[in-house]
């Protein structure tokens, strides 16, 4: 028996980009066995050989790409031109499904607005039975009431247990890796914690601008693009306490508990804790390119014109207050228009309480850096003794963890890795709604208090490591961001 996939939004952005290529993948490594047929569902879409043509440029873009897969492929694809709100085009769709299947896939690759009469529809035409998944992504909400609402427009045609909600973060090598390294290693295991830990610090720069979201990144800002969903999952993942076993559900509590022990922002602490950046005109790249308002009010410009205040970057001091972490700062930063890309974790262990090896040597602390993009690695920085007869002196060596890049799986994408779990039912890799919930109220609350406080964004210009205040920041604590060129 087979699960069949059913793509709302078929020929959107997301599902050409992302979706049909993750497919593609799977095929490839002959994972949709299971798999019968995928079909996109969308007002504009014409018949099944546009949508052909429509998917395949990024299709050949992948290793193993081949004639034969392809067609093996296109016998899947299906098509139906419809309003995926009407529960009659989705009768068409129910009315057609084999005879025998295990169950019903939809990805609503589609605005949340959407999300409502789709699941009403589904629900209607007999599709939101126990073993239909329902798949969706950001943005969801933004805010807790505005999540809330969305969340309860699925819930009430779809069980908890059958809503996968993606984080792309948690579909990345490196970040599940973070589960391996952690949980399947002693030595992590005894130094995981304020003892041995100074502070921990999380970067995703990006060299890339608006990339033609103009109207939906003004409305929302890098704190709410980036920092509620996946820079909190990757401090769930470091921050966690040991699941008793890897059940989802186990995970995604002890994640629940992180998120509701970060320490509530007060109005002393925002202005010290957070800084808001925009970039104005710099050279990203050896190229000039001009600043965010200058990139929003262009000629065909959708916002409106009064100069935005929306934030492109945002540097937090982020505390969490439970046993382990007492004390331990977590250091969030992103943000757009940046001098490099590079998504990294850094994790700074302390210094020796007692040094015996004079003032001749410097000890720099040991360090674990988990690099996600562009290149995955892990390596951990360690002190040595140089060899040779002269007085004992120290020097740096660095143990690399990195997968090589023989044994790396290249099509392997953080939604080939997603869909595949979606198809065997296993949840790990997906959040629940309460961790969203909870992501939004300590997110809420740092929005309020900007608006309260009055904290204008800090100019950087493009091409630079991001507003000297975030170096400030840090500074207040004797510390600095790890070097983003390095
Ligand atoms: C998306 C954000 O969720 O993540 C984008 O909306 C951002 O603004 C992207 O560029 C970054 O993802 P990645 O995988 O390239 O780090």
């Amino acid at each position: 028996m087979t699960q069949e996939i059913l793509v709302i939004g078929g020929d959107g952005d997301l599902a050409l980009r992302k979706l049909y290529p993750a497919f593609f993948a799977l095929e490839i490594a002959g994972q949709l066995d299971d798999v019968g047929c995928i079909t996109g569902i969308s007002r504009a879409l014409r018949d099944k050989d546009s949508l052909l043509e429509r998917m395949l440029p990024a299709l050949k873009l992948l290793d193993g790409f081949s004639d034969e897969i392809w067609e093996k492929f296109k016998a899947r694809i299906h098509c139906i031109q419809g309003d995926a709100t009407d529960a009659q085009t989705l009768r068409v769709y129910h009315d057609d499904l084999p005879e025998q299947y295990s169950g019903v896939i939809v990805y609503l690759a589609v605005p949340p607005k959407v999300f409502g009469g789709a699941c009403r529809a589904l629900r209607d035409a007999g599709l939101a039975s126990e073993n239909t998944r329902l798949v969706v992504e950001k943005p969801l909400g933004s805010s807790k009431a505005t999540f809330s609402q969305v969340n309860q427009e699925m819930s009430d045609s779809f069980s908890e247990h059958q809503i996968y909600r993606i984080d792309h973060y948690l579909g990345k090598e490196s970040v599940q890796n973070l589960l391996a390294l952690r949980f399947a290693n002693v030595m992590f295991g005894a130094i995981w914690g304020g003892n041995y830990i100074d502070h921990i610090q999380i970067t995703v720069a990006e060299k890339v601008g608006l990339e033609g979201r103009k109207g939906f990144y003004n409305e929302i800002g890098a704190l709410r693009d980036m920092v509620q969903n996946h820079l909190l999952q990757v401090v769930c993942l470091l921050a966690m306490e040991p699941p008793a076993n890897r059940d989802p559900f186990m995970i995604r509590a002890e994640k629940l508990k992180v998120l509701k022990s970060l320490k509530p922002m007060t109005s002393e602490m925002i202005k010290r804790s957070t800084v808001r950046g925009q970039y104005i005109e710099g050279s990203v790249n050896g190229q000039v390119v001009p600043g965010y308002n200058d990139d929003l009010f262009d000629s065909n410009n959708s916002v409106d014109s009064e100069k935005s205040d929306t934030e492109t970057y945002v540097a937090i001091r982020a505390e969490i207050d439970n046993w382990r972490w007492s004390g331990v700062p977590f250091y969030l930063r992103t943000g757009k228009r940046m001098n490099t890309r590079k998504t990294e974790i850094l994790v700074q262990f302390k210094q020796p309480k007692h040094v015996i090896f004079g003032t001749n040597n410097s000890i720099c602390p040991n360090q674990l850096r988990i690099q996600l993009q562009p290149d995955e690695g892990i390596t951990l920085h360690f002190l040595r003794k140089q060899p040779g007869l002269e007085e004992l002196t120290l020097e740096e060596a660095e143990l690399n963890l990195t997968v090589p890049e023989a044994r790396k799986k290249n099509n392997y994408d953080a939604y080939a890795r997603l869909m595949v779990d979606v198809i065997k039912g296993d949840q790990t890799l997906f959040v629940s709604a309460q961790e969203v919930e909870a992501s939004w109220e300590w997110i809420d609350q740092i929005i309020e208090l900007w608006h309260s406080t009055d904290m204008k964004v800090k100019s950087y210009a493009a091409g630079t490591a991001g507003p000297v205040d975030a170096a400030v920041m840090i500074a207040q604590d004797d510390r600095q961001w790890s070097d983003l060129e390095s």
